[in-house]
């Protein structure tokens, strides 16, 4: 999903041998739809060409800090970009932008930032735990720059200890997070996603077949279209997407307990989890052995239905999901009176192209008011952000109307 669509990152890279990782870290951005310009060090170029960075950036890289066409705006690529990333940074780099030393095009631009700045430390270990290092990265925290690592581990120099520079992924979700983030946020979502599992014995469970894409979708499509996201999710091997809080479940239980607890401070719950609509009555303490030729006998109980009882929350939105293998819209229609839902999304989960653990989804959203828009088939990511668009114009009209006039 293009998260970053629209964000502009500036890169700093220093002269540090972690200089390879950023070509990865580049890649990330550029995939989830960041601009991404790329300004070096002298000593950066020792370790990593320009032409590699321009060629992944897609940008010619900026390095002179007196170009020879004589420009004197050589700071305004900070001036543009809303995110200023500084990896690998190096002691030296940090030294010089707590003393505010400005001496080459890349010490300009930190100078200059009025954007977050995000750095990811790479250095030996004696040098990262100098105190001298140690006072210049207080500073800089203290005047609010964000840092990311370092890791703890084998470093190039043959040595081990603090002072490897985060892999790309990690950079990569601290500055989506920093740029996610909105300034101006619209409320808290929470969503459920995934399936639960009910425990039979320690070593077996009653679960379904949901991989949580859809939930997890939508918690990445809310945390772009400004939600604050808390995302109740059953066990999937998913990532969370950036900016989203994860709250791990199990059972059904644990996750009625974490919606409840979250959804009384929330403006909107999405229930989109394949919740278990029964467990067994009691889980076995040890594994249960086979009885001979005896069919085994379980008891199943019900489980709490948690959108209902969050929907009677008069303070929340609420939002569920119909996964329905005929009669969609009937059987949808039915749903969203018994849970009191304001909106329900239906979809065939018979169709082996749209259903658990495709790519694509087709449904037909129904509101509370009986209007429906049918979305036709398209990728989840993209089905996402539509519903979601939905849900804040909901939000929009329900504002408006209830303003004074
Ligand atoms: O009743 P059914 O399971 O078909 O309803 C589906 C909707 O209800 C989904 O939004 C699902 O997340 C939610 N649900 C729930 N708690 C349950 C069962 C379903 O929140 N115990």
């Amino acid at each position: 999903m293009e998260y970053l669509k629209g964000k502009r990152i500036l890169l700093g890279v220093t002269g540090g041998i972690a200089a390879y990782k950023c070509c990865e870290l580049i890649r990330l951005l550029r995939k989830a739809g960041a601009g991404v310009r790329v300004v070096m060090t002298p000593a950066a170029e020792q370790f990593i060409t320009p032409l590699t960075l321009a060629t992944l950036s897609g940008a010619e890289v900026l390095r002179d800090l007196f170009p020879s066409g004589g420009s004197v705006d050589h700071i305004s690529s900070v001036r543009e970009a809303d995110l200023l990333i500084l990896a690998p940074a190096t002691a030296n780099t940090l030294a010089k932008m707590a003393g505010g030393i400005a001496d080459n095009l890349l010490t300009c631009c930190l100078l200059a930032a009025r954007i977050p700045v995000l750095a990811a430390p790479a250095m030996n270990c004696a040098m990262y735990e100098n105190p001298a290092t140690a006072a210049n990265i207080r500073t800089l925290r203290e005047r609010g720059v964000h840092f990311v690592g370092p890791d703890v581990g084998w470093q190039a120099c043959g040595e081990s200890g603090p002072g490897r520079m985060s892999a790309p992924e990690a950079i990569f979700r601290e500055a989506a997070d920093l740029l996610l983030r909105p300034g101006q946020i619209r409320g808290t979502m929470v969503i459920t996603a995934g399936p639960t599992e009910e425990p039979l014995d320690p070593v077996r469970t009653l679960t379904n077949r949901s991989s949580g894409r859809m939930g997890y979708a939508l918690a990445g499509a809310a945390a772009m279209l400004g939600w604050r996201v808390r995302l109740i999710s059953g066990p999937v091997t998913l990532d969370p997407p950036p900016a989203v809080d994860l709250i791990p479940v199990r059972t059904a239980a644990e996750m009625m307990d974490a919606a409840w607890r979250e959804a009384k401070e929330a403006d909107c719950f999405v229930g989109c989890a394949a919740v278990a609509d029964f467990r067994p009555d009691h889980a076995a303490r040890n594994k249960i052995k086979k009885c001979g030729e005896e069919s085994l006998k379980l008891t199943l109980v019900p489980n709490p239905d948690i959108i209902r009882t969050i929907a009677g929350l008069d303070t929340v939105l609420a939002v569920g999901f119909a996964a329905e293998t005929e009669h969609l819209a009937e059987y949808a229609r039915h749903k969203l009176a018994t849970k009191d839902l304001d909106l329900i999304v239906a979809n065939d989960v018979s169709s082996t192209e749209t259903g658990f653990g495709s790519e694509d989804n087709a449904a037909l959203m129904i509101f509370r008011d009986g209007r429906e828009v049918s979305l036709p088939r398209m990728r989840k990511e993209d089905m996402a952000l539509r519903i979601i668009s939905e849900i804040n114009d909901l939000l929009d009209r329900q504002s408006r109307e209830s303003a004074p006039v």
